[in-house]
């Protein structure tokens, strides 16, 4: 990406954090056992000190505070500031203490090496300029041995939670080809190509563990309309070229596609997503 691309895809993610931060209690409980997948496959315990890259309105950092506790700490990182303050406020209301606060691209981590236990990324890797590089740092500032693990989403023909609305919308205009490797949730859906990129980077014991669950909440298709034309930046750009008479034939028609998704009030989605992670060599 040319720089001017950057800060445009950082300007669309500053307009996003006022979104994340409204919908933040719905974030953390639709996508939390991806928090569990990172928690589980990196090994996190009391007393770590663990590296959160692009943490957004604060998953992973707030979950991970509670699990390291008092004896170890939290480093939440994300360059975008307005994702960085509503998660340092959420921290404060909650009383946490052991968080940390520092506004930055995964692409140039202000850190010594060797200062983590553990680095962790959920739903960030896909939107990281470089990724080889962004996970050669990643690596560069664990301690030896020390698990980095990224959680990214699988193809989008199983994630109905995003493909519902988009393949609705992209029926109404034209979509130009997108190259495979711009930033886009689904960059690393394909199988293996995450975790080459770790193996790229000579990152030992690398895994990838496809993650199959159900995007949960008790929200009703009003509310997550709202919610997805909201928080994406790629359906926002594209609900801004219709025209409004192509809005409610739009609305009506995702809300056809997603009907069954939708029963007694709650919302449930099938998901599934891919927890991509390695070590740091011992030498
Ligand atoms: C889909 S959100 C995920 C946020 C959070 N980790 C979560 O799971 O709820 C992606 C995050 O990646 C961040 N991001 C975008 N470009 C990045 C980069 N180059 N380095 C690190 N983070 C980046 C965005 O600012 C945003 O907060």
């Amino acid at each position: 990406m040319v720089p001017e691309e950057q800060n445009k895809a950082l300007d669309a993610w500053q307009t996003s954090a006022r979104y994340w931060d409204k919908h933040r209690v719905l974030i953390a409980q639709m996508f939390a056992p991806l928090t569990s997948g990172l928690v589980e496959e990196a090994r996190i315990a009391i007393g770590q000190d663990v590296l959160d890259i692009g943490g957004g309105s604060g998953e992973p950092s707030l979950t991970i505070s509670c699990i390291v506790g008092p004896t170890g700490s939290v480093m939440y990182t994300d360059p975008v500031a307005g994702m960085l303050e509503s998660t340092q406020a959420e921290a404060g209301r909650r009383g946490l203490t052991n968080i940390h606060f520092r506004q930055c691209s995964a692409n140039g981590l202000p850190f010594a090496d060797c200062t983590f236990d553990v680095a962790v990324g959920r739903l960030s890797a896909m939107f990281f300029v470089h990724p080889a590089a962004a996970v050669r740092e990643a690596l560069r500032v664990v301690l030896k041995n020390g698990y980095v693990a990224f959680a990214v989403w699988g193809p989008k023909e199983a994630n109905p939670f995003f493909s519902s609305i988009s393949d609705v919308i992209d029926k109404f205009l034209e979509v130009p080809p997108q190259d495979s490797d711009a930033p886009d949730a689904f960059r690393f859906a394909v199988p293996g190509t995450l975790a080459g990129i770790l193996e790229q980077a000579d990152a030992k014991n690398v895994t990838e563990r496809q993650l199959n669950f159900q995007i949960e909440a008790a929200i009703s298709f009003e509310q997550f309309w709202q919610l997805r034309t909201q928080m994406s930046e790629t359906v926002r750009e594209k609900m801004a070229r219709l025209t409004p008479a192509q809005l409610p034939t739009i609305k009506q028609a995702v809300a056809d596609a997603a009907r069954r998704y939708f029963a007694s009030g709650t919302m449930s989605f099938p998901a599934e997503a891919l927890i991509v992670s390695g070590r740091k060599p011992a030498i």
